[in-house]
């Protein structure tokens, strides 16, 4: 029986579980880049955010490429990121929410790379994003009402992850304990 990482687990043995880099997907604000920063260092990985990675390329913030060129230019930008990103490596991946809405983005995701679906209240998120202004697509609405959207409209790609974790309102520990019970199975 493959042992379950627990806290005091050593991140050699975490690590021999993997044999694949770990994507989370799900809707903004439900703290995939926290979560993802927790679970790499846990599991003595390297850790990668593909929206840092877009603004690292084009030297411009989310919100700037959505205003200067649109969203279409920063989604062909994201599936770029995101392919380089996938190199074969084990690390963290963080995306940003729309990235595993592209079918060719989420096909590469889910061969070469174990992707996990972060979840939460819709409530939840909505609290989340108001507490900054730098995404685009929440900017000037009802963060409610667009996050309730764009699950109906995605949910059912995210769903396509293989593990699927749920993210409360309780520590982010818990999150990541329940992510590396996952993927030990
Ligand atoms: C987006 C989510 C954002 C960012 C962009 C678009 C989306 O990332 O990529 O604002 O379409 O859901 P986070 O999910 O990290 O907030």
């Amino acid at each position: 029986m493959t042992p379950t990482p627990s806290r005091n687990s050593s991140p050699t043995a975490i690590k021999s579980h993997i044999d694949k880099p770990v994507v989370l997907v799900g809707l903004m604000g439900v703290g995939k880049s926290t979560i993802g920063r927790r679970l790499a260092n846990r599991l003595g990985l390297p850790f990668v955010d593909s929206d840092d990675e877009i603004e690292a390329a084009a030297g411009m913030k989310v919100g700037e490429l959505f205003e200067n060129y649109g969203e279409d230019y920063f989604r062909d930008g994201e599936r770029r990121v995101i392919a380089r990103l996938i190199d074969g490596s084990l690390k963290v991946i963080a995306t940003g929410g729309g990235a595993f809405v592209n079918p060719e983005t989420r096909a590469l995701i889910l061969r070469e790379a174990t992707a996990v679906w972060l979840d939460a209240d819709i409530d939840v998120l909505a609290e989340r994003v108001s507490r900054r202004d730098t995404r685009p697509l929440v900017r000037d609405s009802d963060p409610k009402r667009v996050l309730t959207e764009l699950a109906a409209r995605r949910n059912r790609y995210y769903s396509q992850a293989p593990i699927h974790v749920h993210s409360g309102e309780g520590a982010h520990e818990d999150t990541v304990d329940r992510i590396l019970e996952a993927l030990a199975k």
